[in-house]
């Protein structure tokens, strides 16, 4: 069984004061940080890149999981490995030679995962699956922290842990968006083991600690349960 583990995402953090946000992260016990890279074309919005990538990279040793949002991320895949990227998902509606992408990050020497909207099958990865280390299950349309959490993913991370066992591997999912300590039950129930969540962790600041350990907490009793 793959630890269930709890990822706060930077873009509900505090960017004036990032060094204390990412510091209660880690003396919570948290092990990674997710980096939401947004372009303003593949999503409505505009976040950051690389540039504040290599900052974060020199404010903690925690692996850092880049969820790149943007179209082509073929360009910037060696841009973002240089700024300290520990892992690189990207999304499967933006690569039309998706198994070319993936091979590219692994060439790098890190981590590939892919990103699925909530409207885009689980058979986009279907002949892919052997070659990836994650599978991010969009819970939310990507853009937008605080939005809310659509119940119909929960099935389709059912799906996607079939599949994953199916197909014999040992397959990191990922979700992300809308989970909060009352959603996060049904998706890791579902089969989900990495939680990315924004609102609910970084968002509850000053309580970053206590919000952090709250989700994680109601994310590995639900582990246990199922
Ligand atoms: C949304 C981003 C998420 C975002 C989630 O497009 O990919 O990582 O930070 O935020 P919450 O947890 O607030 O839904
Ligand atoms: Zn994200």
């Amino acid at each position: 069984m793959r630890e269930i583990m709890v990822v706060p995402s930077l873009l509900s953090a505090d960017f004036g004061n990032l060094g204390a946000d990412i510091k209660a992260a880690e003396e919570c016990g948290m092990s990674a940080l997710h980096c939401d890279i947004m372009d303003g074309h593949f999503v409505p919005n505009i976040t950051f890149g690389p540039m504040i990538v290599r900052a974060v990279r020199s404010l903690t040793g925690l692996m850092l999981r880049v969820h790149l949002m943007i179209e082509r991320p073929e360009r910037f895949i060696d841009d973002f490995v240089d700024a300290g990227a520990d892992e690189i998902t990207v999304h499967a509606e933006t690569c039309p030679h998706l198994h070319r992408t993936i091979q590219h990050i692994h060439e790098r020497g890190i981590r590939a995962g892919v990103a699925l909207n909530p409207s885009t099958p689980l058979c986009a990865i279907e002949n892919v699956i052997n070659d990836i280390d994650l599978l991010l299950v969009m819970t939310v349309n990507p853009g937008f922290g605080g939005q809310t959490f659509i119940e119909a993913m929960v099935p389709k991370v059912s799906r996607a842990r079939a599949m994953a066992d199916d197909a014999g591997v040992d397959l990191d999912i990922a979700v992300d968006g809308g989970i909060d300590t009352d959603t996060v039950g049904r998706i890791v129930r579902a089969g989900a083991n990495v939680i990315m969540a924004g609102s609910s962790t970084f968002g509850e600041r000053p309580r970053v600690t206590w919000a952090c350990q709250a989700l994680t907490a109601a994310a590995r009793a639900a582990g246990e349960a199922r």
